[in-house]
């Protein structure tokens, strides 16, 4: 892959330096200007640009600045890493970056990477879509300083009694206990939560809805935490052979294998 003088905005991955994408790598490696979110974007990642780039930290640049320095590299014919952790879509602050660069005719480029929910959901061993169970992920974020749309209140989300990933909300364990309880979410529904997933430090806990916040203030979890809710995240599922998915069912026949009729 031969870079061009244009901005990619690449998913860094949870932490774990390998769990970036080949693509992303590959650009991390070859670009000029590595731009990347220090509190999140593992230092290891980072040193893995070239020996003459310009690495910078974005935490202390307003938007604008940030803008102004891709501006610049790109009109120099440079190519620009733009590190976000885990994946660039999810609440990642990247709509005003591309609206500014275009705006500023400054090409660029989105390339994925993996989400904390996905890292959480590996270091628990879980499927977040079990058979019978739930079949829908919700990806959201408890209310705290920043508002969330009304149409978008946890406890109305929380009324599917589907998988719930929390992003963000690792203060706000009180008031995601309300809103799943107003809901009518049972009391000892499973509650699985992540600090650090990938990171050598990685902390898991396990609880219920009723236990949430206790569990949070005994382990001393107050940031950088994936918190995954619903009945999915039973621990005790993997010791049960009770939700079987229709795909490798002896009898459901689909384009690429014929299912055995008894
Ligand atoms: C600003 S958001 C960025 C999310 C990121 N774009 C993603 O896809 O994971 C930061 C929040 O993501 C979650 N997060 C990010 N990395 C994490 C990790 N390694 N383990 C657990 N949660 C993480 C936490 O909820 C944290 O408060």
């Amino acid at each position: 892959m031969v870079l061009e003088p244009k901005v990619y905005i690449v998913g860094a991955g949870p932490g774990d330096p390998d769990l970036i994408t080949v693509k992303g790598l590959t650009i991390l490696q070859q670009a000029d200007v590595v731009l990347y979110t220090d509190s999140l974007v593992n230092e290891d990642l980072i040193a893995k640009a070239k020996p003459d780039a310009t690495v910078l930290k974005s935490a202390g640049m307003d938007l604008e600045e940030m803008v102004d320095v891709m501006k610049a590299a790109v009109a120099q014919g440079k190519s620009v890493a733009r590190m976000h952790t885990g994946d660039p879509a999810v609440y990642g602050a990247i709509l005003e970056q591309m609206v500014l660069l275009k705006k500023e005719g400054v090409a660029f480029e989105n390339v994925p990477g993996v989400s904390s929910v996905f890292a959480a959901a590996a270091a628990l061993g879980a499927e977040l879509t079990v058979p019978e169970l739930s079949q829908t992920v919700i990806l959201t974020r408890a209310e705290g300083r920043t508002p969330v749309p009304e149409r978008e209140k946890l406890a109305d989300l929380a009324k599917h009694h589907c998988t719930i990933a929390l992003y963000l909300s690792a203060t706000l364990t009180k008031k995601v206990m309300k809103e799943f309880i107003d809901a009518g979410w049972a009391p000892e529904t499973p509650v699985a939560v992540v600090q650090r997933a990938s990171w050598p430090d990685q902390k898991i806990v396990r609880t219920t809805v009723e236990g949430l916040d206790e569990a949070m203030k005994e382990n001393g979890i107050r940031s950088h935490a994936m918190i995954l809710a619903g009945w999915a995240l039973d621990p005790t599922l993997v010791d049960r052979d009770e939700h079987r998915s229709k795909l490798y069912d002896k009898e459901f026949t689909h384009k690429f294998r014929k299912g055995v009729t008894t």
